[in-house]
């Protein structure tokens, strides 16, 4: 209830000629009321920053299926693109040789298409949430470098080609360097070598000319991956393939990574021309052992319960920290927006992140902006605040 409207009901009221006694508890209900409801309006995110960059969630098919009623108007409200969490990755979208299964994607594309959402392609070729069968032939044997360029150029034109005109833009190759900054050795690349990076761009781009490409990794804001990363824009860029966007996942902790080196690297990778995403923000409030200090999701830790130390709810003082945090981070990120297309968060609320099962199973995290109720967290409205800049 609006002011304005208060006001008018007590002049309504005053003009009736109404005893004291009844008009005074009356005004004061309306006050009360009117204070609640003002207190309450909390900002769309995606309008704190219209004139910054795109604020972007992960879906998966539970929410758009409507199973959890709340989750659909909770994305309509607070963002303007969407990823999908799984159902573009190989694995889901084309788990057999020849079968594609396209329904669960194709949802989330009608919904992005219905409510105006920039809708992200995740993700076209990465080593992991990829078939074994890919890297093999009927028999078994391992495919030679033609026959797995043939395969792949396959899925991406048919993946590519199947959302043509609904997906933005493409993780085209995700994660494609090692922690030290060397190649990592993947399948793709023992058996097709090092151009298989070239390759997935240039059949994307021609699947689809008008989608933006992206190459996508996570700490690649740390020196010794952006060492890594930076040759292979460059190359792309040498050999006349379409690349628009760095994407940083962002799978982000406490104290990691280092702000002034994520401020440096977003500076040299703006320098070579290209925009940045982030493309999978959260930022873990968990212990966690060093060895998985990453997002490669083929690593797993064992479950202790001093690593699960907050199952019954996140106090206070790490609710500071996470929000010290994110306002930390988004400071940075106001900072470079010139450069900064679209910031995605990796879930909606607490309860679907990912970081729940991973790097162990079975922990209660707190890593985003909203709790699993879907209520605005202290870093919620520290985000806000760094916006406006207070
Ligand atoms: C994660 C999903 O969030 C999980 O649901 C799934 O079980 C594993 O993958 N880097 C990526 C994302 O590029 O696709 C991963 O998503 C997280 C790490």
């Amino acid at each position: 209830m609006s002011w304005l409207n208060v006001v008018r009901i007590i002049q309504k009221l005053k003009q009736r000629d109404m005893k004291k006694s009844q008009f005074l508890p009356l005004t004061l209900a309306l006050l009360i009321l009117a204070t609640a409801s003002c207190k309450k309006t909390t900002p769309e995110l995606k309008e704190v920053f219209k004139n910054d960059f795109l604020i972007g969630t992960a879906m998966n098919s539970y929410q758009v299926h409507g199973r959890d009623p709340l989750a659909k108007p909770f994305i309509i409200k607070n963002f303007n693109s969407i990823t999908a969490e799984n159902e573009m990755k190989w694995e889901r979208i084309h788990p057999a040789p020849g079968v594609y299964s396209f329904a669960k994607a194709d949802s989330i594309a009608e919904f992005a298409q219905k409510n105006n959402l920039v809708l992200i392609g995740h993700v076209l070729v990465w080593h992991s949430q990829t078939p074994d069968w890919v890297f093999r032939d009927s028999v078994g044997n391992t495919l030679s470098r033609d026959a797995l360029l043939a395969r792949m150029k396959d899925h991406i034109f048919t993946v590519v080609g199947h959302f043509k005109g609904k997906v933005k833009g493409w993780d085209v190759v995700n994660e494609a360097i090692d922690d030290n900054g060397a190649m990592r050795k993947s399948l793709w690349y023992q058996i097709i070598g090092e151009d298989y990076i070239q390759k997935a761009f240039e059949y994307a781009h021609e699947a689809d000319p008008d989608a933006e490409l992206y190459y996508n990794d996570y700490n690649n804001e740390q020196k010794v991956k952006r060492d890594g990363v930076i040759p292979i824009i460059k190359s792309l860029q040498q050999n006349g393939a379409r690349i628009d966007a760095v994407g940083i996942q962002g799978h982000w902790h406490l104290d990691e990574p280092d702000l002034n080196e994520l401020d440096e690297s977003l500076s040299a990778y703006a320098a070579l021309g290209v925009k940045i995403v982030i493309t999978e923000m959260e930022v873990n409030v968990l212990p966690t052992p060093p060895e998985v200090y990453g997002a490669d999701i083929q690593q797993q830790a064992k479950y202790l319960e001093e690593l699960n130390p907050y199952k019954n709810g996140c106090p206070d003082s790490v609710q500071t920290q996470l929000a010290n945090r994110y306002s930390d981070l988004f400071t940075i990120f106001m900072k470079h927006k010139k450069d900064i297309t679209r910031v995605t968060f990796w879930g909606i609320h607490d309860g679907y992140s990912w970081k729940n099962g991973w790097p162990i199973v079975g922990r209660t995290n707190y890593p985003l902006l909203f709790d699993r109720n879907y209520q605005p967290k202290p870093a919620f409205w520290s985000v806000i605040k760094t916006a406006k800049g207070e």
